[in-house]
């Protein structure tokens, strides 16, 4: 029976490591964290991550052949391929502080696999990391033991959050890297056999080492620079009175474009995007290119400058001050269908409406309320350590409540902004929410999910990314304010 291993039981490597063991019955498939709590809530009935249609699958494999353990060391020394998905944070301080990604979990996963190992192994990558870590990897493997060999792939995750169970089952493409050696194709060759087993062969890539890595880093950086395209558009849909939807939509029918990833909002978040930007912009500027760095930097220059007029739209729409004012702030996640909030623009705009005093009235259906409060209190790039950090800025959340549900959080608010597009927000009841708030009473739609004519006519004051301005707004123009 061939043994599979997985260190680190997060967002990646517990959903992926479910779908090998439901497709691979003769695989025994073991995954490992040095979080006792993560372990725990995933041999219970409570996930550590919501995803639609986990639950059934990590039901029908659990204590059959997909197991959940902390005796990390065991698992990995008995185990034929390793598969290393442990966090990547963004370097805070030192060399490359803010762009590059601190591999200090990395290098102590592949230190513990070379003192653990007495059979020979192949480690797969599987979460994003920067180009050329492979080769370390191998360093650190071969130059810590003898006799024994190991072969380095890389095969990075595509799956996206919310829909990371229909991705895996039906994968646009999965991709292996390898070394181009007799040993390092034997190994490609395992790991095909394990998707083999539901992937369609002509949706199996083989490429060199660096090749996949890179294209991980790529795939992200063009999906986010579809998003800040659209973003932008929207910032002059607003200014000449076009509308976002339309363009988007006359753009997506071009088949060379395609109708995807067009949708405007207040930015995009989630724990991949910024993060893998950022290293492809340290890599280039390592390698001494300057201008392909600046390129891609400005997509999240664009992504912080779309949060940042959101912002500044609802305080130059409530006549310019929110404070003391209660703000009804609908959807904290990063995306509808996730309770994860890594680098969610809820976080930017609240952190904003706070720094302007408002107080805020909180409701995501997913995320829990110390995870918000948590969230709000952190250092940017803090969120990715899994030693538990303190929250540095506790006062921030003095003005926040965290609530059940939306007519709650909108009771008395004078604003109410929607920064998830969850499917309940679509079917409120707007009458309902506007008769109990503050007049006049705004809605600022971050995500475009609501009937903007439908809400004018209840009597709201609506602002909708990249719609034609409600007349209110159109006297207060959005002033770019320093951050
Ligand atoms: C992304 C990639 O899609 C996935 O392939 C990779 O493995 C990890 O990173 P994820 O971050 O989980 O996945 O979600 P995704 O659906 O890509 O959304 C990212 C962000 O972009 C979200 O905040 C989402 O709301 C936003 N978005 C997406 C938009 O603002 N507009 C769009 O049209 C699409
Ligand atoms: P991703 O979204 O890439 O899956 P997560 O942060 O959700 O990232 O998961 C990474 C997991 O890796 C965390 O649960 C963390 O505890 C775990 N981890 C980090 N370092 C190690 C290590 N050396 N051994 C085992 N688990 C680790």
């Amino acid at each position: 029976m061939v043994k599979i291993c997985c260190i680190g039981a997060g967002y990646v490597g517990g959903p992926t490591m479910a779908v090998i063991a439901l497709k691979c019955p003769k695989i025994l498939v073991t995954v490992v964290d040095i979080s006792i709590s993560r372990i725990t809530a995933w041999n219970s009935d409570q996930l550590p991550i919501y995803e639609p249609g986990l639950d059934e699958v990590v039901k029908q494999c659990r204590g059959k052949n997909l197991f959940f353990s902390t005796d990390v060391e065991k698992h990995v020394s008995e185990a034929d391929i390793i598969f290393v998905s442990v966090n990547t944070p963004t370097k805070t301080r030192g060399l490359g502080a803010g762009k590059a990604p601190e591999l200090t979990y990395w290098e102590s996963a592949a230190r513990m696999i070379a003192n653990v190992s007495t059979s020979n192994k192949i480690v797969v990558e599987k979460s994003t990391v920067p180009v050329k870590t492979a080769e370390a990897v191998e360093r650190i493997l071969t130059f810590n033991s003898s006799n024994i060999s190991y072969q380095i792939l890389s095969n990075p995750e595509f799956l996206a959050e919310g829909t990371a169970i229909q991705d895996l089952l039906n994968p646009d493409r999965v991709l292996i890297g390898g070394r181009e050696t007799p040993d390092g194709q034997k190994a490609v060759q395992a790991l095909k056999d394990v998707y083999s087993h539901w992937v369609p062969e002509d949706r199996i890539i083989t490429t060199n080492l660096w090749s996949a890595e890179l294209s991980k880093l790529a795939a992200n950086a063009f999906l986010a620079q579809r998003i800040s395209s659209v973003n932008a558009m929207s910032a002059l849909c607003e200014a000449t009175g076009a509308n976002v939807s339309q363009v988007s939509n006359a753009v997506g029918k071009d088949t060379r474009i395609g109708p995807k990833f067009l949708n405007a909002s207040v930015g995009f978040g989630g724990s991949c995007f910024q993060k893998d930007i950022l290293n492809l912009v340290y890599i280039c500027e390592c390698n001494g290119l300057t201008e392909v760095a600046k390129y891609w930097e400005q997509v999240i220059k664009v992504n912080d400058y779309q949060k940042n007029r959101f912002v500044n739209r609802v305080v130059s729409s409530m006549f310019n001050t929110v404070s003391g004012k209660k703000i009804a702030i609908l959807g904290f996640a990063f995306k509808k269908d996730t309770g994860d909030t890594r680098e969610t623009p809820a976080i930017d705009v609240c952190r904003g409406l706070l720094g302007d005093k408002a107080w805020l009235s909180i409701y995501d259906p997913q995320v829990a309320e110390d995870q918000i409060k948590k969230d709000l209190s952190m250092n940017k790039f803090d969120w990715d350590h899994p030693v538990h950090l303190q929250p540095s800025n506790t006062a921030a959340v003095n003005q926040v409540s965290i609530v059940g549900d939306a007519y709650e959080a909108t009771k008395d608010a004078h604003g109410i902004c929607i920064l998830t597009e969850w499917d309940e927000f679509k079917t409120l009841d707007f009458q309902k929410i506007f008769d109990n708030m503050k007049k006049p009473a705004f809605v600022f739609d971050g995500r475009n999910i609501v009937n903007v004519k439908k809400l004018r006519e209840i009597g709201f004051i609506v602002y909708s990314i990249g719609k034609p301005l409600d007349p209110w707004l159109k006297d207060t123009p959005a002033v770019t304010r320093d951050k």
